[in-house]
């Protein structure tokens, strides 16, 4: 189905500012529809000087006359006359036409659209007076306010300048209907509306009131006056209720001047939206707020170790205190860069770099100074992927510094690599150090630090881990692996669950 746009530019239309105001005009006529309660037609002039449906829209509050769509017809001789007296005479025509779905003549208003001086096409109202509402003070007022925006269209006040309205949220005519007059006095408000206003506590009759003494949304007339505008609002009446209004102005020209008229405030109530919203939010704060606080639990047990640690003679218990400290840092480290992120998943180099630092902090001698630094990306892990993973990575880079640059060594380089795709995590841990003795097995090993490593690499996160000497072709940057020189390269593969 070719679009507004479309059909504009195969009649010809070249004047964009024109085009602009008819896309305006269809994203509100919506509102127009439901409050004449009437199928609408926008037609369009075509070059051979006949006329083009080019677009349609349908009442909510009514019955519509056509099941099919019509847009791309032409007008039949009858509606192309009223078509061409409304065009020409730049005035609203009204007049009856024969609908094939109906027995009866179908009443027909033809309303000029005008955008600067002059009329850019027409738009009809196509209503049969036999199945349409019974008329009731609703109605009446309805027809009023369509009839003000009819005003507007011809003399090309209407739809506003550079104001489309948010139409997943913005409220609709069925949602509530408050009329004010020029004083934004109250002079109607729908069922819907004074059942919003019965939900913030307003019992009385709105009528004659402004909204400032019914206390409810206050500053949407005010707003939407002084700037003679369309204006959205949100206001939380109450705890509970929150209202979503859109005000518009009506106007006219008087002299050189906008005057208001009037202006109706569509509300809806979007407090269960709203809640839902705020729902989500305080979750996502409560987690977060989680994190925060076992973070903090977790220094405090490193602080009464360290304590602890003060008061022993042993020098193996005070570095087995140590070890467990630095551990203990590693995790609630994932917990503070967790209590910083919006979700549940972190982005794993985040961690890595502090991890780097924990590790720098802790080597204390500038006698053999080690350069860390971390390579790629490991994407999005979640917390539980992430702490274990860390704690991991902790212990890789204790080795290396403990074992690769022992006292007396030189210091060098570490570097950590980290790379994913869909299915696998890879990260790899070299150095430039001492390296390996000849008869290590990994499989072997018997101290914690890869005890804890192949336990959580393996059962924890399903994954493998291999460890090997460098070679020269392991040298990246700072990391110069020499032929006569050593080092230890270590590979983890981790199945990747993250994003
Ligand atoms: N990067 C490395 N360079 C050289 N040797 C290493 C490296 N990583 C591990 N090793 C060797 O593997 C052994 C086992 O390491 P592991 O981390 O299990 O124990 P540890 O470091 O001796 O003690 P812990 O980590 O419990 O304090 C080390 O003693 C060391 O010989
Ligand atoms: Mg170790």
């Amino acid at each position: 189905m070719p679009t507004l746009i479309e059909i504009a530019h195969e009649q010809g239309a070249t004047d964009e500012r024109a085009i602009a105001h008819l896309g305006a005009l269809v994203s509100e006529w919506g509102m127009l529809a439901d409050f004449c309660f009437a199928d609408m037609l926008l037609y369009l002039p075509t070059a051979d000087k006949k006329w083009i449906v080019a677009a349609q829209v349908r009442a909510a509050t009514g019955q519509t006359l056509y099941d099919s769509d019509l847009v791309g017809l032409g007008a039949d001789l009858i509606e192309q006359a009223m078509l061409d007296q409304a065009f020409n005479s730049q005035k609203v025509v009204t007049g009856a036409i024969q609908v094939e779905s109906q027995q009866d003549p179908v009443s027909l208003m033809a309303i000029p659209v005008r955008c600067d001086d002059r009329v850019i096409a027409v738009l009809t109202r196509e209503w049969s007076t036999r199945s349409g509402r019974k008329p009731g003070q609703l109605e009446r007022t309805y027809l009023t306010i369509f009839d003000e925006f009819t005003k507007m269209i011809s003399t090309g006040l209407f739809p506003f300048e550079g104001r489309v309205a948010d139409a997943t949220v913005a409220p609709r005519v069925g949602d509530g209907v408050i009329v004010l007059d020029a004083d934004a006095r109250v002079r109607y408000a729908s069922p819907n509306a004074v059942s919003a206003m019965h939900r913030v506590g307003v019992s009385t009759n709105a009528v004659g009131q402004s909204l400032a003494e019914l206390g409810v949304a206050q500053t949407a007339a005010r707003n939407a006056y002084e700037r003679r505008e369309p204006v959205v609002e949100e206001f939380e009446q109450t705890a509970e209720v929150t209202l979503l209004t859109r005000t518009i102005p009506t106007l006219k020209r008087v002299g050189g001047q906008l005057v208001v008229t009037g202006g109706v405030v569509l509300l809806r109530d979007v407090s269960e939206l709203r809640r839902r919203d705020r729902l989500l939010l305080t979750k996502d704060a409560t987690i977060r707020e989680i994190h925060h606080r076992v973070k903090n639990n977790l220094q405090t047990i490193s602080s009464l170790l360290r304590l602890q640690a003060r008061r022993l003679q042993s020098e193996e218990a005070v570095s087995a205190i140590a070890e467990s400290v630095r551990r203990i840092r590693t995790i609630a480290l994932v917990h503070e860069t967790l209590s910083h992120e919006a979700g549940e998943d972190i982005s794993f180099v985040e961690i890595v770099r502090p991890l780097l630092r924990l590790v720098e902090e802790g080597l204390q001698s500038s006698d053999r100074p080690v350069k860390f630094s971390v390579d790629g990306d490991g994407g999005r892990l979640p917390a539980t992927i992430a702490t274990p993973l860390s704690v991991v990575i902790l212990e890789l880079l204790q080795n290396a510094v403990d074992h690769g640059f022992p006292e007396g060594s030189a210091g060098g380089a570490v570097l950590v690599n980290l790379s994913h795709d869909d299915k696998l995590l890879t990260i790899r841990v070299t150095d430039n150090g001492r390296g390996l003795s000849n008869d290590f097995d990994i499989g072997k090993a018997t101290g914690l630090g890869l005890s804890i490593v192949r336990t959580l690499v393996t059962t924890e996160l399903a994954g493998t881990i291999s460890m090997r000497s460098a070679l020269v072709d392991d040298s990246v940057g700072e990391l110069q692996i020499s032929t006569n020189g050593a080092g230890t390269v270590v590979d983890l593969k981790i199945p990747f669950i993250g994003e």
